[in-house]
């Protein structure tokens, strides 16, 4: 490694110094050594600058602080002082716009965070903050650079502040690429997005070793905090790639669909919407099943709904009776939740009101309108849900939506039952557009459950009788369903804006934004709220 000698007479003149630079430079750049980058190439992993490139669009990458040095002298470390520490950071583009990157460098110092590694990613933390560009972190990291004690841990409380501090104002990304163990963890975690990459990337804040020792459990590193795990069981990630070109894809594409900032205007694309009913639309008039236990996958009424019918999903794995997502209407970003009456009949539980509230708040904070598609029996009963808090958890739903003030748009499309029906941005939460289909069902509770309590005497009358009960149910249950929780209820008390045709939605949905675009609207001055946590 490069260490201060006293320069040749060379180095005096301008021509020495420059290749004095370019040495450097080319010492900065190279000197995880093959051995190092074939280790990483073996496990499936790209080294820091490899990912970068590929994250970013071609040639845009700007480096900064390719000569810091490590200053610490414990554990003989004063002999090996690479430049640029164990981190990459910089700013270029990603499809032209500007963005803040850093990736960590497992080649050096097995990617572990020092004094000048955080001062680094503080740097560019700062730049990103300061001018308004979303940061992307790629994580691939022993953790705290042990040799350096507390000055690393402090560094780690640096950065947590300024990921709180810019919650909100720049969206925030990182890329789990490696291992992030300990409290290192919690920067990912204050981010808005977390892709993990699969089996080579893994996240906990206490390893198998420790858990083992303290409590006894056996389980592996990929078991406990592997890509799956943490989109599956924890919810923790947004994203499981299968690959790192697959998570620097997603991350690409992810990002079309923000603003720079919170005070920035969303991207635009050409687009110009059909206005007339089209073939493609009038499929939906055919999407709700006859029997209101049919499920079916509402993916298939958003892409009828999107531009091209894309839709970026995140969180697919995690709580997949809720889905959320981004998608792009009359070519502008709009964020999607809708119930899905494919898992668990579209129930709400804890894990899907977290899930979408948090991805309300996104929207909110990144100024994307929220298309809400209801088709929701209610919450999911049961000791479990109500011990683990279903009523705090639960809470945060409303608590987003109540808070929210970009442009809200509901579409019932069958069950709105109860509370859920409030929560699934009802308009008495604050929607702006809330419209319903002729098969909705609004009411207290659904069909059948109702029967059981207003027809109980009816019921044991034909059970007496000895009637076909189901058959009397059944037609009880219709009749409620009729007269009570019609949807002509709700507009005639105006709770509904209309009732429309399905095969309608997709233009409503275009014109409701188009007229919702100079919303303006304001929460009461304060500090912050007391969202339940
Ligand atoms: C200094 C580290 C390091 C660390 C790894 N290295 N972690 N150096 N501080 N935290 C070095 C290794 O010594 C090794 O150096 C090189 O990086 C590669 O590491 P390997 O162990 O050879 O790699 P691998 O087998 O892939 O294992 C990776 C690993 C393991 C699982 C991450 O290195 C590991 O368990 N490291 C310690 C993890 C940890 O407990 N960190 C502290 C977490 S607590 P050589 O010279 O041999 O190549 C924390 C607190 C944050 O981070 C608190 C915030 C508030």
């Amino acid at each position: 490694m490069s260490e201060e000698t006293t320069p040749g007479p060379d180095m005096y003149t301008t021509a020495g110094k420059l290749i004095d630079l370019k040495n450097r430079y080319h010492e900065a750049v190279t000197q995880s050594g093959e051995a190092a980058i074939a280790k990483q190439h073996a496990k499936g992993k790209k080294t820091a600058r490899e990912r970068i490139e590929q994250l970013l669009d071609q040639g845009s990458f700007v480096e900064l602080d390719e000569f810091v040095r490590h200053r610490t002298h414990a554990f003989g470390m004063e002999k090996n002082r690479p430049y640029g520490d164990a981190v990459v950071t910089g700013t270029g583009t990603i499809h032209g716009r500007q963005v803040a990157v850093y990736a960590q460098d497992f080649t050096i110092f097995g990617g572990s965070l020092g004094e000048v590694a955080g001062e680094k990613i503080i740097k560019v933390m700062d730049l990103a903050l300061k001018t308004g560009v979303p940061i992307i972190g790629m994580l691939d990291s022993g953790g705290a650079r042990i040799q350096e004690g507390v000055v690393a841990l402090g560094k780690y409380g640096e950065i947590f502040r300024r990921n709180t501090q810019a919650s909100g104002v720049i969206p925030q990304i990182s890329i789990i690429m490696g291992p992030a163990a300990g409290g290192a963890v919690y920067s990912p975690a204050l981010t808005d997005f977390v892709i993990m990459v699969d089996k080579t990337s893994q996240m906990f804040v206490t390893g198998p070793d420790v858990i083992k020792t303290v409590t006894g459990e056996d389980v592996g590193m990929e078991e406990l905090g592997g890509a799956l795990t943490h989109n599956t069981v924890s919810g923790v990630s947004h994203y499981l790639a299968s690959d790192e070109d697959d998570a620097l894809d997603y991350v690409r594409t992810l990002l079309g669909f923000l603003p720079d900032n919170n005070m920035a205007e969303l991207p635009v694309y050409e687009s110009k919407p059909e206005l007339e009913i089209t073939d493609a639309d009038r499929k939906l008039n055919t999407i709700i099943p006859d029997s209101p236990n049919q499920p079916y996958d509402v993916h298939t009424i958003i892409e009828h709904l999107v531009d091209h019918g894309d839709f970026l999903e995140t969180q697919p794995l995690y709580a997949p009776n809720i889905v959320v997502g981004f998608a792009r209407i009359e070519g502008r970003s709009v964020g999607i939740v809708a119930n899905q009456p494919n898992a668990m009949a579209g129930t709400l539980n804890i894990e899907a009101g977290e899930k979408a509230a948090r991805f309300v708040r996104f929207c909110d904070a990144f100024s994307l309108p929220i298309l809400t598609l209801v088709d929701v029996p209610g919450y999911l009963p049961g000791t479990d849900q109500e011990w683990t808090g279903v009523i705090r958890r639960g809470a945060k739903l409303l608590y987003a939506y109540a808070e929210a003030t970009v442009p809200l748009i509901t579409i019932i499309t069958r069950k709105a039952y109860g509370g859920a029906y409030i929560v699934m941005g009802s308009k008495q939460l604050g929607a702006d557009l809330n419209l319903a289909w002729p098969t909705a069902e609004i009411a207290v509770m659904g069909g059948q459950g109702a029967v059981n309590i207003l027809y109980r005497g009816e019921i044991k009358r034909a059970e007496a009788a000895g009637e076909d009960v189901a058959a009397v149910r059944t037609k009880l249950a219709n009749e409620y369903t009729y007269n009570v929780a019609s949807p002509f209820l709700a507009a005639e008390r105006g709770e509904l804006d209309g009732v429309i045709e399905p095969a309608a939605t997709r233009i409503a949905i275009v014109k409701g934004l188009r007229a919702l675009r100079t919303k303006r609207a304001s929460l009461p001055a304060k500090k912050h709220g007391n969202i339940p946590l």
